[in-house]
C-alpha cells in the first residue's frame, strides 16, 4: 500500500482533465475544437518524451494538436517565421515551443513572439507581467500552476504558510514564488526563494512549512533539511548514472525521497507528482484560450 502522506499527482491530474471534458464538449457544440501546436527544435531526449505525453493527452481529450519538429541547426529567423504562421492559424488556440532551445536561438526572443493570447505556456512578457500584477486575464506557467493546484486539492493551507522555493528559473521558481505571494485566495503565503547564491540553504529549508524543490540538483534535499511534518514538492527530473540500471542511468528528483518521505507531512512522489499536473494545466490553459477566442 502507498504511504498515507503521498500527494497523488496522477489522480489529481485525471480529475482536472475530467473537468475539462465538459468544457471541450461545450466548445465543440458551438463549433470550436480547441487546437494546440507544439514546436520542438533538435533531438533533446527529455523534450521528445514531454511533447509525446502532451500530444497523447490532447488526443485523449479531443484537443486538436500538431507537432512541428525542426532540426538542431534551425536559425532563430526560421523559428520566428514558423511562429508567425502559427500565430495567425485560426485552428490553433495555443502555441508551445518546448524548452530547451539550441544555443543559436534566444529563448527570450522566441517567447516574446508567441501571441500572448496563444501563450498557453505563460512565458510571454505580457503574461509574466500579468502574473506579477495579480491580473487574472493572463496565462500562468503550467508547472507552478500545477503545483498550486496540487497543494489546494491536497488541502494544504497556503495563506500565511512559510514557503521556501529552491530555484529561481523562469519556468518554475520565479513564477511559483510570484503566484504564492499574491494577496488572493489559494496564495497569500510568505515566500522565500533560495538559489546558488543563498548563504545557508539548510537553515531556510528547515523553516519551511512547504518546501518546493525546483533547482535541478539530484537528491539535493535530505531528511535533515526538512522540518518534520512539512509538505515537500519535488519538481526535479535529473538523469544520474547507475551501472545497475537499464541503459546505465536512471531518473531522480531534487529530493532524496526515501530519506525525506518518513518525516514529511505530505510529499509528492516523483514520477507521479508534479509532471502529470504540468500537462493537466497545459490542457486547461488551451481550453481557456479556445473559450476566450470563441467569445
Ligand atoms: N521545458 C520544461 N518545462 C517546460 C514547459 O513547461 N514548457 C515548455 N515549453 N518547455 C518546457
Amino acid at each position: 500500500m502507498a504511504p498515507a502522506n503521498l500527494i497523488d499527482g496522477r489522480a489529481i491530474a485525471r480529475q482536472i482533465q475530467g473537468e475539462l471534458v465538459q468544457r471541450i464538449a461545450a466548445l465543440k457544440a458551438a463549433g470550436v475544437q480547441p487546437g494546440l501546436a507544439f514546436v520542438r527544435v533538435g533531438e533533446d531526449a527529455a523534450s521528445k518524451v514531454y511533447v509525446g505525453r502532451k500530444e497523447k493527452t490532447c488526443a485523449e481529450l479531443g484537443i486538436f494538436s500538431e507537432t512541428h519538429v525542426l532540426p538542431e541547426a534551425t536559425s532563430e529567423a526560421e523559428l520566428l517565421a514558423m511562429l508567425a504562421r502559427l500565430n495567425v492559424d485560426a485552428r490553433l488556440h495555443g502555441v508551445l515551443v518546448q524548452a530547451p532551445l539550441p544555443p543559436q536561438i534566444r529563448s527570450a526572443v522566441i517567447y516574446a513572439t508567441v501571441r500572448p493570447e496563444k501563450d498557453v505556456d505563460g512565458f510571454h512578457p505580457v503574461n509574466v507581467g500579468k502574473l506579477m500584477l495579480g491580473d487574472p486575464t493572463g496565462f500562468h506557467p503550467c508547472t507552478p500552476a500545477g503545483i498550486r493546484e496540487l497543494l489546494v486539492r491536497a488541502e494544504v493551507k497556503l495563506s500565511g504558510a512559510e514557503v521556501v522555493v529552491l530555484g529561481r528559473g523562469n519556468i518554475v521558481g520565479k513564477p511559483m514564488a510570484a503566484m504564492l505571494c499574491q494577496k488572493e485566495r489559494h496564495a497569500n503565503a510568505t515566500v522565500t526563494i533560495c538559489h546558488s547564491g543563498t548563504r545557508d540553504i539548510r537553515a531556510h529549508c528547515r523553516r519551511a512549512e512547504i518546501l518546493i524543490a525546483a533547482m535541478g540538483v539530484a537528491e539535493f534535499v535530505k531528511a535533515d533539511m526538512v522540518k518534520p511534518g512539512a509538505v515537500v514538492v519535488d519538481v526535479g527530473v535529473n538523469r544520474v548514472s547507475d551501472a545497475a540500471a537499464k541503459g546505465g542511468s536512471r531518473l531522480v528528483g531534487d529530493v532524496d525521497f526515501a530519506g525525506v518521505q518518513p518525516i514529511a507531512g505530505k510529499i509528492t512522489p516523483n514520477p507521479g507528482g508534479v509532471g502529470p499536473m504540468t500537462i493537466a494545466m497545459l490542457m486547461q490553459n488551451t481550453v481557456r484560450a479556445a473559450e476566450i477566442a470563441a467569445r
